[in-house]
Formats: C-alpha cells, structure tokens, sequence
C-alpha cells in the first residue's frame, strides 16, 4: 500500500474507517509512518461531522448504561464501556490533527504538536486494542452492549476552537479519568481481578502524558493569542461544558500531568 502523501489525509482515512481494529491498524501504521519520516507534510483535508463507526454498539442515553458491577458481567460492562471511550479518543486524537492542522496563522502549529496527538493517537490504539482481547477472553466483544455518545458530543460541541477542544476534552474529560480510574484499580484489586487491574494501570499511566499534551497545548496557543490560561479555561468550562467538575481530585496525578490546581479546584 502506498503511503498517503500528508498526515491530514492519513487522519481522514482513520477517521473514514468504521471497522475498530482496521481504525487500530492504520493508527498503529500511519503513526509509525509519521516516526519514521515517511509522512512529513501535514496538509489540509476537510474534516468529518462524526467519524465512521460500526453498526454496533447501539448509541443510548448515559441513563441506560449496563451496570459496571462486579461479577463477570459486570467486568464486561466496564471494559466494554472503557473499549468504547477509546475507540471515540482515537477518533479524537486525529480530528485534533485533521482539524487544527492550521488556522489563525499565528497559530500555525509546530511539528511537536503532531507528535504529540499521533502519539496520543498511538496509545489510544493500543487501549482498544488490549480491551477489545481482554472482552475476547472473557467470551465478550465490542459491539455485545450499548454506549453513549458523550465523548463525540464534546467533540462536536469544540468543534470551532482549538482552545474549546483542549479544554473539553484531555483537560476536562480525561483529566476526570485520572480522577477515576485509581479507584477502579484498587476495587479490581480487591476482588482479585488483577488482569484487568493492569490493563486499567496501563491506561492511566498513558492517560497522564495525554493530560499533559493537553495542558502544554492550551497554554502555548493562550499565550500566542495574549490569553490568560486559567481564566480562559473556566469561561469554557462555563460556555462549552455543560456539567461542573466534580471533586475528589487526583491532586497527585493532575500535578504530574503538569495541571495547576486553579484549573480544576479554585475556591470560588
Ligand atoms: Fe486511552
Ligand atoms: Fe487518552
């Protein structure tokens, strides 16, 4: 196969691709093209509404969502519900690409910043993939239950700004995953599930430099257009989100992701 000319064509592709463990290979593929300097240019493609999805798993209301309790049928709820969140942040990850490659000129972006979401992308890849043979294993697979549409209703929803993107999703979203997920673990640990303990160890450690790249880009492009960061962060949080952020906090992995504790618990 011969390799697309620029990196906002190899986004379209994936993002074009409805079957998840093709949209996993060619982001494994393409990823790896872009490392090795065999993509170099960016380019410019239109991007999609919404990217192309298998006919399963049925979208419903976040009410209606499979309990993710103990017991096996529990266990595949909750990494049937983690696989989804994954496939919608590979999705993500290239329309950061494939829409933000350009814009105001000033904010034209440096060659860092598409390592970063192809590498974002990348991991992503990898989440669905270790989740979607995990369900294999336990006689389940993507698809077997419903999922909402949250992720793909913020993405829609910062869909005209880079800083509206950042905000809402590797700041707010998956930021809240690093609040999340330690909990998951310990309880996984708890009732002896170590398997699927360290698949969620794995992702929240990946999660962390996804936060990272998130807060590094929101400031950077702040600063070119003469914002201030925090202050710009909760006017979106006000404008674009429609749920408050809910404490506890990780404090300790926020701090890690390189997150200043007036983004996510200032004292009103
Ligand atoms: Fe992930
Ligand atoms: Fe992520």
């Amino acid at each position: 196969m011969n390799n697309p000319p620029t990196l906002s064509r190899a986004a379209l592709d994936i993002l074009e691709q409805g079957e998840p463990l093709e949209k996993v290979r060619l982001s494994f593929n393409y990823a790896k093209d872009w490392k090795d300097g065999k993509i170099t240019t960016i380019g410019k493609e239109a991007p999609l509404l919404r990217p192309a999805r298998p006919a399963k798993p049925q979208l419903l209301d976040p009410a209606r969502m499979p309990r993710r309790s103990t017991g096996k049928s529990g266990r595949i709820a909750l990494l049937h519900a983690i696989a989804h969140i994954e496939l919608n942040a590979i999705d993500l990850a290239w329309d950061i690409i494939l829409r933000f490659s350009t814009g105001e000129t000033s904010d034209e972006m440096p060659k860092q910043f598409f390592d970063d979401w192809v590498n974002v992308a990348k991991d992503e890849a990898e989440h669905f993939k270790i989740l979607n043979e995990h369900l294999n294993n336990l006689g389940a697979q993507y698809g077997d239950l419903p999922a909402h549409d949250g992720l793909w209703e913020a993405a829609i929803k910062s869909d005209d700004d880079i800083l509206a993107r950042l905000a809402l999703v590797p700041m707010i979203l998956e930021a809240r995953g690093l609040d999340t997920t330690p909990k998951t673990v310990a309880k996984l640990l708890a009732s002896g599930d170590t398997k699927t303990a360290e698949i969620m160890q794995q992702i929240t450690d990946d999660e962390i430099s996804h936060v990272e790249a998130g807060v590094r880009w929101f400031e950077h492009i702040c600063k070119i257009r003469g914002l201030e960061p925090i202050p710009h962060f909760h006017g979106l949080l006000k404008s674009r989100f429609k749920g408050q952020l809910k404490p506890p906090f990780a404090y300790d992995l926020r701090a890690k992701a390189g997150m200043d504790i007036g983004y996510y618990d200032q004292v009103s």
